[in-house]
């Protein structure tokens, strides 16, 4: 059946790949991003995928924009943030007005409007501090930067707005999503589209302690079906929820495994850790299967060739990285 989707953030990396797939899907899909750290070029993909799309170039800080963006629609996936953590450390207040400020307005709008369902961008960045490599929702949250702190009000706010006003949410808690489309070129870039550009130029990727330290990468698609399935589970509201692979990939096996792919043979360069580094990161699953029927749909070495494939095929030739 047909249904009006809102995409909050659809401009960026995981916003972009949840539009995509319910165009194609043949859903009605509203947009709306104002470009902070998204791509135009990001739009413009959805655009030629000539399905039911309209654009919103806006901010969620402005809650009458959403009021009336939210007439008639029935989903709204809320991807939009400003997702860095040293942004917030340099400037807490502006994390928190589109994080926090953002995801109230978009949860107040959504209650107006008779929205069926909010399904909320959450992060593991709310486990922080947590002792134990494997994070499982019943761990109390210990966010250690303004970034985790602000993604973390979003989940409160979502699950106070299903008790106190009946709006279904859910909140689900990314960890470490790549996959194409994701900023090589920022400052603040993840590590995969940092080492994959680098080494496709022939540099050494550079590695932060002894790369010893890993993480539950997380292949796009498998948050693109997270999030589908969530907006139908009856189980799911209210409720926080892990999404990724539930694996560990260490930084010396991620490179590894690019210079398989690459048929390269660079070695890392090693420096100091960085302070507040997490050593493990690694999601208990358990309650996605249980709650949403979610098993990951494209595993770690897959998704690390077609993300390979994709920058391969994508980057401008002599970019300057
Ligand atoms: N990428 C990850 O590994 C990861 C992990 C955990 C959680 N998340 C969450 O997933 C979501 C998407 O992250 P991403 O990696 O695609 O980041 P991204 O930066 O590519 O996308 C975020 C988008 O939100 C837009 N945006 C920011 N502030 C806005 C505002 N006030 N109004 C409208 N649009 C605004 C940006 O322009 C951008 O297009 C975020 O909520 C992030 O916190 C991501």
């Amino acid at each position: 059946m047909t249904q009006t989707y809102v995409v909050t953030g659809a401009a960026g990396f995981i916003g972009s790949h949840i539009a995509e797939r319910l165009l194609r899907d043949g859903q009605r899909v509203r947009v709306i991003d104002n470009l902070l750290t998204g791509q135009r070029e990001n739009l413009d993909c959805l655009r030629s995928l000539n399905g039911d799309l309209s654009i919103t170039v806006g901010s969620i800080t402005e809650l009458e924009t959403l009021r009336s963006l939210f007439r008639g629609v029935d989903y709204v996936l809320h991807q939009a943030a400003l997702p860095s953590v040293p942004r917030s450390l340099a400037d807490p207040l502006e994390t928190h007005r589109h994080c926090v400020t953002g995801t109230l307005n978009v949860l107040i709008a959504a209650r107006d409007n008779d929205v069926k369902r909010v399904v909320y961008a959450a992060s593991s960045s709310a486990y922080g501090d947590q002792a134990g490599d494997l994070k499982d929702e019943r761990l109390l949250p210990m966010p250690i930067s303004p970034y985790g702190a602000a993604k973390l009000a979003g989940e409160y706010y979502a699950a106070a707005f299903t008790h106190s006003f009946g709006l279904e949410t859910v909140a689900l808690r990314y960890f470490n999503v790549f996959g194409p489309r994701q900023d090589p070129n920022s400052t603040y870039a993840a590590v995969i589209p940092k080492f994959i550009t680098q080494m496709l130029a022939d540099q050494r990727p550079t590695i932060y302690g002894d790369g010893l330290h890993s993480r539950d990468f997380t292949y796009v698609d498998n948050v693109v079906a997270g999030n589908l399935l969530a907006c139908a589970a009856p189980a799911a509201v209210g409720q926080t929820i892990n999404l990724a692979i539930g694996g560990r990939i260490t930084m010396n096996q991620l490179v590894a495994q690019l210079n398989a792919i690459l048929g390269t043979n660079l070695e890392p360069r090693y420096t100091a850790e960085r302070p507040g580094d997490i050593r493990h990161s690694q999601a208990d699953v358990t309650k996605a299967g249980q709650l949403l029927g979610y098993e990951p749909v494209v595993d770690f070495a897959e998704g690390l060739r077609r993300t390979v494939n994709w920058y391969r095929n994508s980057l401008p030739r002599g970019q300057d990285l």
